[in-house]
Parts: structure tokens; sequence; C-alpha cells
């Protein structure tokens, strides 16, 4: 198969971790005869400084062209605490999300037996879990109307959602959860809020035609207890973009380590694969960021961009054999030798070749 993909490392370690991931990405066209081509774009920060804008015009258009987008991370200090920034990497983030119609967010968490001792949880707890979080991605506060009155002293950010919006994002929800243990945890905050009465009803009004699935209602504070006390308990979560937001962070103090969590971005146009972690600015240029988190997105890329299973399944073999062999960056080294960014990536796109 003809595989085009779209690079965009962005800011920070974006570049050090997507060319790892572009390594196992080789290794498993190699190994399954697949032809890659690669594109290129900026975006964030490094996007701002060039072009003047976050998410330029020519990237979306390789984002278009493509069939699937490898995306790093991205954000810079230097727009942190400035609050009067006019353009702002992360507006690069969202405008990429808005444009391709990236309303789903797959944010998976499962454990590795190897590394249960290293999530902050009781062990107990955290072994064996295994869930997906279905954040939505293009509505909700994040792109409601906002604003400032009363000269600035006044701020607002609208918590907009539209019934068809939230039909979409639970019936994927719903389809993840019948592949799964069939059980759909709808997270919202119906005591008090309008947007949430209107997907607590849109979600009874769709229950009955997915028999086959056991949905049950958690407001958004429980379900942050929850993530924490018994994760166990969850199958397919899926709620709104912010509680999404904040909910997923926590979460992946259950696996372990921010730096393996994966995702990927679907919608109405090409799909985005990205690692939750962020830019990790203190990190950057180091050769010390963990790489499996992007490695693993490209195995999702493989699975729900290509639909190509075994692909992914490959790359995901040889992250697990990583971890177990203790070849992994600082962040997992349990008192063993840590190995460089590079020295990971090269360890997990030759194992996929062996294999
Ligand atoms: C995420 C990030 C983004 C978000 C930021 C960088 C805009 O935190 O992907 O979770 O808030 O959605
Ligand atoms: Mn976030």
């Amino acid at each position: 198969m003809k595989l085009k993909i779209a690079k965009l490392p962005g800011d920070g370690i974006g570049p050090e971790v997507v060319e790892q991931a572009v390594k196992a990405v080789d290794a498993v066209a190699k190994k399954f005869g697949h032809e890659v081509e690669y594109t290129f774009g900026y975006v964030g920060a490094c996007a701002i400084d060039r072009t003047g804008s976050a998410f330029p015009e020519e990237t979306f258009k390789v984002c278009m062209d493509a069939d699937a987008v490898l995306f790093g991370a991205v954000g810079d200090p230097k727009y942190d605490n400035d609050p009067t920034a006019k353009v702002r990497p992360e507006t690069g983030l969202l405008a990429m999300r808005k444009q391709l119609g990236l309303f789903s967010n797959l944010r998976p968490v499962e454990t590795f037996k190897s590394l249960v001792h290293k999530s902050p949880l009781k062990e107990e707890l955290v072994d064996g879990a295994d869930f997906l979080c279905v954040r939505e991605l293009t509505g909700g506060m994040y792109f409601g109307e906002k604003g400032r009155r009363d000269n600035g002293d006044t701020a607002f950010d609208t918590n907009l959602y539209h019934r068809f919006e939230v039909e979409r994002i639970l019936k994927q929800a719903y389809e993840f959860a019948r592949l799964r243990r069939k059980h759909l945890t709808v997270v919202d905050k119906a005591n008090v809020l309008e947007s949430s009465r209107l997907w607590r009803q849109v979600a009874q009004e769709m229950a009955p035609q997915y028999p086959d699935v056991t949905t049950d209602f958690m407001y958004v504070d429980n379900a942050a207890m929850k993530l924490i006390t018994g994760p166990k308990f969850f199958d397919v979560l899926v709620t709104e973009n912010t509680f999404g937001d904040i909910l997923t962070d926590e979460a992946s103090c259950v696996s372990g380590s921010m730096g393996l969590l994966a995702s990927a971005s679907l919608g109405e146009h090409t799909g985005v694969f990205e690692p939750i972690h962020g830019s990790y600015p203190q990190a950057a240029g180091k050769n010390i960021a963990n790489p499996l988190a992007t490695i693993l997105s490209a195995a999702m890329m493989f699975e729900y961009a290509f639909g190509l299973m075994e692909e992914g399944k490959a790359i995901r073999k040889a992250v697990a054999d990583s971890i177990d062999a203790e070849y992994v960056t600082e962040d997992l080294a349990n008192g063993g030798k840590a190995y460089s960014t590079s020295e990971v990536g090269d360890w997990v796109a030759n194992r996929i070749a062996e294999c």
C-alpha cells in the first residue's frame, strides 16, 4: 500500500520524538511491503516564527493532502506567561483540529505489567486497568464564543454544544464500546450545566439503540475521583472537550508515565496521531524524552488511518518488548540504565525488523 504521511513535528521535544516514530514507521513499512511518502509542515511556535501564523495555510494543505498526520507537540515557554500574546502556539493546534474537523480524540490508557510500580497509585488499583477515553475535540468552551467586557475586567468562555456534535461523538464512543467490554460511561456535570443536560438527554435517547452496551452516567467530579480510586471500573469513557482535557492528563498517571500515552484525533478529514505529553521544553534538544507515546501513536495511525492492524500490532509488540527489556528512557528507568531518545527509537525499529 502507498501511505502518504504528513510530518508535523512542531515544538520542544516534538521533532526528536517524531523522528523515532518515523524509524518505527519505516521499519514496519519495509517489513510489510508498504511504500511511505513523507511531507512536512510547520505548526506551533516554529510556524509563528516563520510565517506569523501558528497553523499556516500551507500546513493545512499538506495535512489535507495526506492520508494521515504524524504530529509532535506545540508550545513554547516564551508565550506561557504572556496573557496578551495575540498568536499562541496552542492556537495552531486548535486551528488544526477545527479545520480538519477532528471532533473525536481517542486516548487509550493501558498498563504494562513491568511498569505498574511506576504509577503513583497503588499497584493493585492500576494493574490490569485498560480503558479508552473519548474526548470531544471541536466544541465546548474551547471554541464557544469568548471575550472580555467592562474594559477587560470581565471575561467569558461559552460552553456551547449542538445536538449533532453530541450525537456523533456518542455514536463513536458506543461503537468503540461494542468492540471492547461493552461498557460506556458518559461523564458530565448535568446537575449544574445546561450543556451537560443536553449530553445526558442525547445519551439517554441513544442508549436503547445499543442494548448490548451498558451505559452509565457519572458527574465529572466523581469521575476524577474514580480514575484514581478505581480506574479498572472504566472501559470506554466519553466526555466533552474541557472535561476530557483534564481527565486524560489525570488518567495518564494510571499507566505510570505520560511518556506512554498515545492519541488519535479523527473526524471529517485527515486523522492526526500524536502523543498527549506536549512539548516538554525543559527536555528539548537533550535526547532524553520518551519516544514511546509517539511510536504508539504511529501504531494507532496504522490501525485507524490505514486499517492495517497487523502493522499496528508489530509496533505495539516492539514497544512492549523495549519496556520488558528495560531499554527505556530516564522517566521509566527503574534505577537501571537510562537510554537516550534515539537509542530507544533505534531499538524499537530494529525489534520491528527482527520479529
Ligand atoms: C491537549 C493539550 C491541548 C488542549 C493544548 C496544548 C491546547 O493540552 O491536547 O490535551 O488543551 O487540548
Ligand atoms: Mn491537555
